[in-house]
């Protein structure tokens, strides 16, 4: 007899435990350990809350008359103060010698919309030798980890859909030179997908359907995986954030982290001036007095579309997933229970196969189904003293999202060419470039060699020898 059975039939899900009794004693066990992991209680909040009260688009009108862009410090090249941004990497190469940051990457999602069967994070991204994006971060992470002389440790979030496989792919590549112990890896939190009217369906008349709460639920996964008790342990109090599908991204940023630790923060933010007013990312945005993000596809058109003098767009600052937290905002998010304290939940549409009343499956050919899904910038308005600060894009955003078109791979390769033309240029070599600063030939330089192009400098000037660079070189 399930446990279980009951409270989900007080809470109105009996349906979840119809097909109970014709179970084999494993399948009853799967479906007893799914179900005692859901919050009834949360699932009929959302219900009420998302489901219910929305009849349709309304618009988001009366959404735009609240906002106003949200300033963010520019940068040295834009105006910003070079002092300022001195003293930021000053402090942040302090911490990162003091061991007190850590890297964290999202990467609960696969690579379906690339038309690749895996984790994301395995997906070949360099020009010439093919790294996966983990091994790029691992990389990158490691170079910082030898600058700084203290290792970094790198917590990743996946999901139950890639868990093992990510793993398997780390241990096959030996960690990518990482100390085993120092990578952490957890999975994300589900939650049930219900119907119309509010019941949650069943994927198998054994299984519940449940999908990933979204990379808002990676603050209360670093709490539950004890990840936040491990940081706390070694004295580790800043968490580098980024997201699984930029192979461009700094991943420990001494500057970001120093405006971060000047400013007594809990939560910074990235900002790069939007491409075009239709590029797809989150606008930070200033609501009733608070930073916030506001979804790209949330943003009222009106807003999205509006210049300002200059011409310039008003709403510009585009937000690419590149956060800073301190490691309490994540505690104290990730802990609590009380619903205006917590990160809200977004909800989407979506098809969702399910067992039928009859005990058949149902494909639907139209959305039926509404899942639930948390953002981590919702984090945003919960943070004492955020901070948003400019970035570069060339240095920092060129993601692999599309299969082709904008945010491709083919972009994204021709990003890290224009940033590896602009090291071996800026070390002297006279590579030859398109006006785009685009080189007519394929290379690469391992972060192992140098991770900046700064550093990159230093070690050209430092060797005995230097390679011509031709199609093909790999600078490592
Ligand atoms: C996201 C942001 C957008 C931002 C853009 C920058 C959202 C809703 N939007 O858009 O504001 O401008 O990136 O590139 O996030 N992930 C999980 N678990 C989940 C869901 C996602 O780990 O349950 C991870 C993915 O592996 C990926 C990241 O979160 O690393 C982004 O998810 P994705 O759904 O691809 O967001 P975008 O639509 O690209």
């Amino acid at each position: 007899m399930s446990e279980q059975r009951d409270r989900f039939t007080e809470h109105g899900q009996g349906q979840v435990f119809q097909f109970y009794d014709d179970l084999t004693p494993e399948q009853k066990d799967l479906l007893d350990r799914q179900a005692a992991e859901i919050d009834l209680t949360e699932v009929t909040r959302l219900f009420e809350n998302l489901v219910q009260t929305t009849s349709g688009d309304s618009g988001n009108e009366s959404l735009a008359d609240q906002l106003s862009p949200a300033p963010f410090t520019p940068l040295p090249k834009n105006n910003g103060d070079p002092a300022l941004w001195q003293t930021a990497r000053e402090t942040g190469e302090a911490a990162l010698r003091a061991g007190r940051v850590a890297a964290f990457t999202v990467a609960g999602g696969q690579g379906t919309r690339l038309g690749f069967d895996g984790p994301k994070g395995t997906f070949p991204v360099t020009p010439v030798t093919g790294k996966s994006l983990f091994q790029v971060f691992a990389e990158k992470i490691l170079a910082a980890s030898r600058v700084f002389g203290k290792p970094i440790p790198w917590f990743i979030m996946t999901s139950v859909i890639n868990h093992g496989d990510t793993v398997s792919f780390f241990e096959q590549h030996e960690f990518f030179g990482l100390e085993a112990e120092r990578v952490h890896f957890f999975s994300q939190g589900l939650m049930p997908a219900i119907d119309d009217q509010g019941k949650i369906l069943l994927a198998g008349k054994g299984e519940i359907a449940l999908s990933p709460d979204g990379h808002g639920g990676s603050l209360r996964a670093l709490v539950r995986s004890e990840s936040i008790s491990k940081m706390n342990a070694v004295g580790i109090d800043t968490i580098s954030y980024f997201q699984v599908d930029n192979p461009l991204v700094r991943c420990i940023d001494p500057e970001f982290i120093g405006f971060h630790l000047l400013n007594d923060s809990e939560l910074s933010s990235k900002a790069l001036p939007k491409r075009d007013a239709a590029e797809k990312v989150g606008v930070f945005c200033e609501k009733d007095g608070q930073a916030v993000v506001i979804e790209y596809s949330d943003m009222p058109e009106r807003l999205t579309n509006e210049r300002d003098p200059n011409g310039d767009l008003r709403f510009r600052g585009g937000s690419i997933a590149i956060h800073i937290f301190s490691r309490e905002l994540v505690r104290r998010l990730g802990t609590n229970t009380d619903p205006a304290l917590a990160l809200p939940f977004h909800r989407a549409r979506k098809k969702v196969a399910h067992i039928g009343d009859d005990g058949n499956l149902v494909e639907p050919a139209d959305p039926n189904a509404n899942k639930f899904e948390m953002f981590v910038f919702d984090a945003l308005p919960f943070a004492e003293n955020p901070v948003i600060i400019e970035t570069a894009r060339e240095d920092d955003f060129s993601p692999v999202k599309n299969a082709e078109g904008s945010d491709s791979l083919q972009t994204s390769a021709d990003d890290q060419l224009r940033q590896f033309a602009r090291c071996v240029n800026a070390a002297g070599v006279d590579l030859d470039t398109d006006e785009t600063g685009l080189p007519g030939i394929q290379f690469e330089i391992s972060p192992l060699f140098a991770d900046t192009e700064e550093r990159f400098v230093t070690a050209w000037e430092s060797q005995e020898e230097t390679p011509e660079i031709t199609d093909g070189t790999v600078i490592e």
